[in-house]
């Protein structure tokens, strides 16, 4: 294993700098490339086939040119939808993203639990099996809000983005038989913890939110364990979309030390 190979964080957009920011403090020696596909995004509104089809093959093409020790799938929508094929076609390892219901239900009082997802996470049979095999015996209510992950990529680059704006994609959660015993919300696409104020505005101080990225940055750490790590050039983002409009990101990427934005 080459010292500077990379770890290579892959979502539609900024999503997976939730998970970026914990795989910092649990492996702050880990090169990182950031991709990012803005040409795709959203995924929660395409197709299976349209997702699984562009998700093997980006990663085919970046594990190519880049030479990544691992892969992490930072979406949920692509892990749910692709993480299978993925695995098949590539030979690294790739570290998938699935939304947290084992620690929600283990937090949950009410034994209601709310998903909030993309409308392309919340159908998956993959969160059925979820369902079934951890919140057995509780109330999993699920709602598809799109519009939050638009929300969430305005807001980090620089726009405003109010309560009322993310409450009025969020509602249907709520809005549904019992979803006034929701307690604790998944938050099972990876955009959504970057709204998390404005959403605990949205649904009270009470509610507890749970989503994977600290599983996910430990399960990368497991996986490398006893690897050499040596960071021979300043981490770097790539985006599949205008280079532009990437280059308004740039704050957010700084914030988790990364400096240098590309096109792929
Ligand atoms: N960040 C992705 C997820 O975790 C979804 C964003 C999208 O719809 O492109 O599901």
């Amino acid at each position: 294993m080459n010292a500077s190979s990379p770890v290579l964080l892959f979502d539609s957009g900024v999503g997976g700098l939730t998970v970026l920011a914990e795989l910092r403090r649990q492996l702050p020696q880990a090169p990182v490339i950031y991709a990012a596909d803005i040409a795709g995004l959203p995924y929660g509104t395409k197709t299976e086939a349209e997702v699984a089809a562009r998700v093997a093959g980006l990663l085919g093409r970046m594990a190519e040119r880049y030479h990544p020790r691992l892969i992490c799938i930072a979406c949920n929508t692509a892990s749910t939808i692709a993480l299978g094929m993925a695995r098949d076609v590539l030979e690294i390892p790739i570290v998938g993203t699935v939304p947290a219901i084992k620690p929600a239900a283990a937090r949950t009082e009410t034994d209601v639990i709310g998903l909030l997802g993309t409308e392309g996470t919340v159908r998956q049979v993959y969160v059925d099996d979820l369902e079934s095999k951890f919140a057995k015996g509780k109330r999993l209510l699920r709602h598809g809000a799109n519009g939050l992950v638009l929300l969430a990529e305005a807001k980090l680059r620089g726009e405003s983005v109010s309560v009322d704006d993310v409450a009025e994609e969020a509602k249907g959660l709520v809005l549904q038989a019992h979803g006034s015993e929701i307690d604790t919300i998944v938050l099972a696409c990876t955009h959504f913890p970057l709204l998390e104020d404005e959403l605990r505005e949205a649904f009270g101080q009470d509610m507890q939110f749970v989503h994977g990225a600290r599983g996910i940055a430990r399960r990368i750490v497991n996986l490398t364990e006893g690897q050499e790590f040596r960071r021979s050039e300043p981490d770097f983002a790539v985006t599949t979309g205008d280079p532009d409009d990437f280059e308004k990101l740039s704050d957010a990427f700084t914030r988790h030390d990364i400096r240098d934005l590309r096109a792929f």
